[in-house]
């Protein structure tokens, strides 16, 4: 049974090296002819733990091509997995996933289904099916299917080989099997439901864990004014298991490639639909608050950074990845360039594409020793082991004025203490200021 992927970012390129790893047969295709070249070589667009060792394991298993006839003519199962991007008013731009539908219609030989893999708002499934029927050059049958993917960055092989549900929204017994089939060896249980409402599971999961990481990132705010610690906090609240303790790390928000976006284009979504979101509203609005919290606490400090030199740890959204979209970085470091800071920055594997964005603006450094000596202020944006690791005591020797302001709460109180710094975290109280 051939199967076919469209677009080899996150989504669809880990799901088709996990389905040859699971035992199919799978052709990769992508527009960028130079991801392809790449990948022909055995070299992974992206930065994915353990993403190459399984393109290079299941190499004889999995064909990388730019020609979509190839792809889909003779293909049985084929899966969208292309970008959704974020458009100005905060709606999901379709027009790559309409583009890949219109080339299936014009290409496929065979019946075959069609995967929609890419976060889409509910009711897209319909119109690819609607664009598939209108535009089909043969008289063959085309069943589209939801299936929405899971996968967190960083950790993207192992959400998908080990996921805790794969959720299936069919419109016909046939598409079922097929799908079954396809996820054979998985052992995963399924979620089997109609496509709006699959499309809809994507949604309201993300949209979910965003709203719980900006309530407690909410309380850690209280925490500061009334005297508690969110660390204990959330350890007890976690321990409720209708709760759970995962995603309630208090921080400077979220940032990545689909809370942001996700939020939005719910939230989207329903005021198009005359109905107003307001969890989901507030989320976000807390989010954008959060992400500025530590040139705000910052601010007790200095009223201005103007020729101070500041050191910042931690580029990207979350450790694991090279990926910068939305992270908090990108909007605290041109507040501090605009004020006249001299900032100097390390993060292990973002930095190359910061660079891109910002060549002149910031100096790069290749340790966090480099970073820190003579700072005035550190800021820390990105929870990186090497940064948790890294001695305070260090911080002592090494800045001009040892202010840490820690925007993922890398240390403990008592070891800062200790080491006889000023540091202030999310939610917990300060010490030695
Ligand atoms: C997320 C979802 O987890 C995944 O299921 C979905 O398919 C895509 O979006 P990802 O964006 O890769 O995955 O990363 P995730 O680990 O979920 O983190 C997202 C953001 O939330 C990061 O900026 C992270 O720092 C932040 N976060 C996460 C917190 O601030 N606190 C937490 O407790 C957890």
């Amino acid at each position: 049974m051939k199967i076919s992927v469209a677009g080899t970012g996150y989504v669809g390129l880990v799901t088709a090296v996990c389905l040859a790893e699971r035992g199919n047969n799978v052709t990769c295709l992508d527009i960028d002819e130079e991801k392809i070249s790449q990948m022909n070589k055995g070299i992974a667009p992206i930065f994915e733990p353990g993403l190459e060792e399984l393109m290079k394991k299941n190499k004889d298993n999995i064909t990388y091509t730019t020609d979509y006839t190839k792809a889909y003519s003779d293909a049985r199962i084929i899966i969208i997995g292309v970008g959704t991007p974020e458009k100005k008013d905060g709606s999901a731009n379709l027009n790559f996933v309409y583009e890949v539908a219109r080339q299936i219609a014009q290409t496929v030989e065979n019946d075959c289904v069609v995967i929609v893999k890419s976060t889409v708002p509910v009711g897209t499934n319909d119109k690819v099916e609607q664009i598939i029927n209108i535009n089909k050059k043969n008289n063959v049958l085309i069943e589209v299917v939801s299936n929405p993917e899971f996968l967190s960055q960083g950790t993207a092989v192992n959400d998908t080989l080990n996921a805790a549900r794969i959720v299936l929204g069919v419109e016909s017994e046939n598409a079922e099997n097929v799908l079954k089939k396809m996820y054979n060896d998985f052992n995963i249980p399924f979620v089997v439901t109609d496509r709006r409402s699959a499309e809809m599971i994507k949604y309201a999961a993300n949209d979910f864990l965003a709203l719980k990481i900006s309530y407690i990132n909410e309380m850690a705010n209280l925490c500061e004014i009334v005297g508690a610690n969110i660390d204990d906090v959330a350890t007890g609240m976690g321990m409720d298991p209708r709760i759970g303790n995962r995603f309630l790390n208090a921080g400077i928000g979220y940032g990545g490639s689909c809370f942001p976006k996700d939020t939005k284009a719910l939230h989207w979504l329903a005021s198009f639909n005359d109905y107003e979101l307001k969890t989901v509203k507030a989320a976000i609005e807390v989010n954008e608050n959060q992400k500025i919290k530590l040139i705000k606490k910052s601010r007790k400090y200095y009223d201005t950074f103007n020729g101070l030199n500041i050191a910042v740890l931690g580029l990207t959204f979350k450790p694991g990845t090279d990926d910068l979209r939305d992270a908090p970085s990108l909007v605290n470091i041109p507040l501090l360039i605009e004020d006249g800071a001299h900032v100097k920055a390390w993060d292990p594997v973002g930095a190359e594409n910061f660079k891109k964005l910002f060549p002149d603006e910031i100096y790069y450094c290749d340790s966090i020793q480099d970073t820190l000596i003579d700072a005035d202020i550190c800021f820390i944006f990105t929870e990186w082991a090497e940064i948790k690791n890294f001695p305070l005591y260090k911080y002592k020797e090494l800045m001009k004025n040892p202010l840490i302001l820690d925007g993922r709460n890398c240390y403990s109180l008592t070891e800062a203490e200790e080491a006889g710094l000023v540091y202030e975290s999310i939610g917990r109280r300060k010490v030695n200021s």
